[in-house]
């Protein structure tokens, strides 16, 4: 194993003011994305979206990689040029989702599930390494219900992720480990922090018993924060420093960075935490962004499937990106929102 290219890598994904965009939606994810907008899900609208990401000028100086749904990685842009390699020549990082999605748990209450995938794996990592993949993603899901979580759910799933983290690092490619504690639900702040704490205490205790090599990964956590639907939201500041607080007790200095989920908070509250977190400062990590919709959303609905919306699109894709990227280093402030 090549442990300083993994490194190298990892340390690339969290570039000061830069990273990475979410577009590894699946089929039918992205199909409710384009029913939000009246868009037919088919693999030209997919291909035209996505070309217009990433062909937006000058994304890629926020922007240090891309998740890539499978169809993506092995998909052309409109000019005619491979996605992947249209990213490499602008200095991006491909990646790609290698999870087969959530699945019920057996025996446990249908809250729950594990998420799928491995069966295979080594020879789609190969496969996805050749096509110039250098890291990829898998996330499990974990609910907060009533009934749930349950230690035996946080612990698959945390053994499924040091599984396929083992597996991308034995293929060069760095694995991003993304346990997602959904903030769907009406539990109060102090509920989420308890079950990341958890979350995090039993992720890290497998990556260690499967010797992942904690220097050639990231982790794509959720942040602390209240429950959709909970009355009471916690302030922008409660939710950095409790964040901040259970990442300190739980990730190891090793790890390179820290790149977040958006998870369906607004794009302005994403990039205000991320920020408000990195003005606390005297951090071991880096913290940067790994969004999907708070990063997509606005282009998304600027486009609206329209050829004339694509500049729309690419300019409201440039924004979020910039807006992230200075957050990624405590430069936001509310104010620059202004410019979109
Ligand atoms: P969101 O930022 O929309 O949560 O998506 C990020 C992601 O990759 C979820 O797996």
């Amino acid at each position: 194993m090549n442990f300083d290219a993994l490194n190298a890598i990892a340390k690339a994904m969290v570039a000061p003011g830069r990273g990475l965009l979410a577009a590894d939606e699946s089929t039918g994810t992205i199909k409710k994305r384009f029913d939000s907008i009246g868009v037919e899900n088919t693999e030209a609208n997919r291909q035209t979206y996505r070309d217009m990401l990433f062909t937006t000028e000058g994304f890629e100086q926020y922007t240090s990689g891309v998740i890539l749904f499978e169809e993506t990685l092995f998909q052309k842009s409109l000019a005619g040029q491979s996605f992947s390699d249209l990213l490499q020549s602008k200095g991006v990082i491909p990646g790609i989702k290698v999870d087969k999605g959530a699945q019920p748990l057996a025996n446990a209450h249908e809250d729950e599930t594990v998420t799928e995938g491995l069966d295979g794996l080594r020879a789609r990592l190969e496969k996805y390494h050749a096509a110039g993949a250098r890291f990829a993603k898998w996330r499990a899901v974990i609910n907060i219900t009533e009934n749930a979580p349950s230690d035996y759910a946080i612990h698959v799933n945390a053994h499924a992720l040091a599984r396929y983290a083992a597996l991308c690092q034995e293929a060069g490619i760095v694995p991003i480990v993304e346990p997602e504690v959904l903030m769907d639900g009406d539990h109060p702040i102090d509920v989420c922090e308890e079950i990341t704490d958890l979350v995090l205490d039993a992720v890290f205790a497998e990556l260690s018993a499967q010797d992942v090599y904690l220097e050639g990964m990231i982790l794509k956590p959720n942040m602390v924060i209240s429950g959709k639907k909970c009355p009471e939201q916690a302030s922008v500041q409660e939710v950095a420093e409790r964040t901040v607080k259970v990442l300190k007790r739980r990730v190891p200095a090793a790890v390179p960075g820290i790149a977040f989920l958006s998870g369906g908070q607004s794009d302005v509250d994403a990039t205000a935490h991320l920020d408000a977190m990195n003005k606390i400062g005297n951090l071991p990590w880096t913290l940067t962004f790994s969004y999907g919709r708070a990063l997509q959303a606005a282009a998304l609905k600027a486009w609206g499937g329209k050829t004339e919306g694509l500049d729309k699109g690419r300019a409201a894709h440039l924004h979020r990106a910039k807006m992230n990227g200075l957050a990624a280093q405590g430069k936001w402030n509310k104010g620059l929102e202004k410019g979109a």
